[in-house]
């Protein structure tokens, strides 16, 4: 077992030297405490790493990712990692970031019968459900993924803010925006979505708490 990751504990030694030799004190710094401005809720797909992608150091970005970026509410995982970072780390910015091309939005789409996961891509199938007319006017495959990818981070936007974590925030009067993005790995970019909550106001009163 060792022997296979030989490669991986010599990137890891060369990277910390790199680390060190650019700043003394990297680690040092990082060992008392993290205090990152951002949560960072995204896909596990291996091509959308949140610190490269946003090109942040650690320390500087609490990260949460599972299969197409999905938000449930009884993830006692995700949910207790938006506990965390609202409530002890008290990060100022929630982001849900989808990528184009998301194989869980895919096979979700495409109804393959994958195991176990199937389950999981329940919510995705949710989100479809209830996009399914404009999504399905578009003409290409490709569009309409497009699309959903889309939707989905909207849909896990409205569920961050849905939770009763983030409501108890604001009804605290902290400043905490949530935001939707979608990620190309086409060109490396991020675009903004329609999709930043930074009050309860925003919210459909169901979905608020009283
Ligand atoms: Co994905």
């Amino acid at each position: 077992m060792r022997r296979q990751l030989k490669s991986l504990f010599k990137r890891n030694k060369s990277w910390a030297d790199r680390m060190l030799a650019a700043d003394p004190e990297f680690f040092s710094s990082l060992v008392e405490q993290q205090k990152p401005e951002y949560l960072w809720i995204g896909c596990a797909d291996s091509r959308v790493s949140a610190n490269q992608i946003i090109d942040l150091k650690p320390g500087e970005v609490f990260v949460h990712r599972n299969i197409a970026n999905v938000v449930v509410h009884t993830d006692l995982n995700c949910l207790s990692v938006i506990q965390y970072a609202v409530e002890v780390l008290e990060v100022k910015h929630i982001i849900v970031c989808g990528h184009y091309g998301c194989g869980g939005i895919k096979a979700a789409f495409n109804g393959n019968e994958l195991g176990l996961i199937d389950n999981w891509l329940r919510h995705i199938k949710d989100v479809y459900r209830t996009h399914h007319v404009e999504i399905d006017a578009l003409e290409t495959e490709t569009e309409k993924l497009d699309l959903l990818c889309e939707k989905n981070v909207i849909e896990q936007v409205a569920n961050v803010c849905h939770t009763t974590i983030v409501q108890r925030a604001w009804r605290a009067n902290k400043d905490l925006t949530i935001h939707g993005l979608i990620y190309s790995m086409q060109d490396g970019l991020l675009k903004k979505l329609d999709a930043e909550v930074s009050e309860t106001r925003q919210l459909n009163k169901t979905h608020t708490l009283s």
